[in-house]
């Protein structure tokens, strides 16, 4: 890999783009053996060995790959009877996994990463990041669910959600479509909680994690790169925290 030291050292897990530019101008970070402060100076990494204080970092390529996934395949690496997400990607990325889960019949957004570090970052209970779903009910959408979900439903199952948020998509009395953005991601959530409010999901689709969205010109089945700043921007909310060796 060619590149500006922030971006080789963000890319191989290190923090965001602005975590590691302070760690580079802090002058924790050697070139061979030289300390480098500058974080646009260019290197080829297979000439150039790069190190945090004494530790050797292991420069990887990450691949980020946003997919929108279709009803029908499991978010898993492999299943003995039924398709998985990785049935739908090209030989190069079998080695990629999904960051969490989606339900076989729920569609959209779903993240393949080699990156183990930001998997983690995403899916550990407790990390907060905010997931966006859309989904369709049997019943119309009662005025109240907003305020109970922002309250925190307990489950029939005695789980006591963490609080949320949830709005209709338009004003309508039998509008039965809607939105909600929850930070946790336990067996079935939106599924039980609208089970929880009386009402039954139909359709579920996710549309956003922390603020990276579904790219809509992508059809179910479909997948593309996500960007340097979606990378990002998942780093960011995930709260990525540089190792401390000190
Ligand atoms: N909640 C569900 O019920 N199913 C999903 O797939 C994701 C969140």
């Amino acid at each position: 890999m060619i590149g500006r030291l922030d971006k080789i050292l963000s890319a191989a897990g290190l923090g965001t783009r602005k975590e590691v530019k302070r760690l580079i101008r802090s002058g924790r970070i050697k070139t061979g053996t030289v300390i480098c402060r500058s974080p646009e100076q260019k290197f080829d990494t297979s000439g150039t060995e790069i190190f945090l204080d004494s530790a050797k970092i292991d420069i990887k390529d990450f691949t980020y790959i946003m997919l929108n996934k279709p009803g029908g395949v499991i978010s898993a690496t492999r299943d003995k009877t039924k398709s998985t997400v990785l049935d739908l990607m090209p030989e190069k990325y079998k080695g990629l996994f999904p960051v969490g889960r989606l339900d076989i019949d729920t569609q959209g957004l779903l993240i393949l990463t080699d990156d183990g570090i930001l998997t983690h970052r995403l899916t550990a209970p407790g990390k907060n990041v905010e997931k966006i779903y859309y989904l369709e009910l049997e019943n119309p959408w009662e005025k109240d669910y907003g305020t109970k979900i922002e309250e925190g439903l307990l489950l029939s199952d005695g789980y006591k959600c963490l609080p949320g948020r949830a709005w209709p998509e338009n004003p309508e009395p039998d509008c039965n479509k809607g939105f909600i953005a929850i930070s946790e991601g336990k067996f079935h959530q939106v599924k039980k909680m609208f089970f929880t409010l009386g009402n039954y999901v139909t359709f579920l689709k996710r549309v956003q994690i922390g603020n990276v969205k579904l790219d809509e010109t992508l059809s179910p089945g479909e997948f593309r790169h996500l960007t340097d700043a979606e990378v990002e921007s998942l780093k960011k909310s995930s709260g990525l925290l540089l190792p401390c060796t000190k």
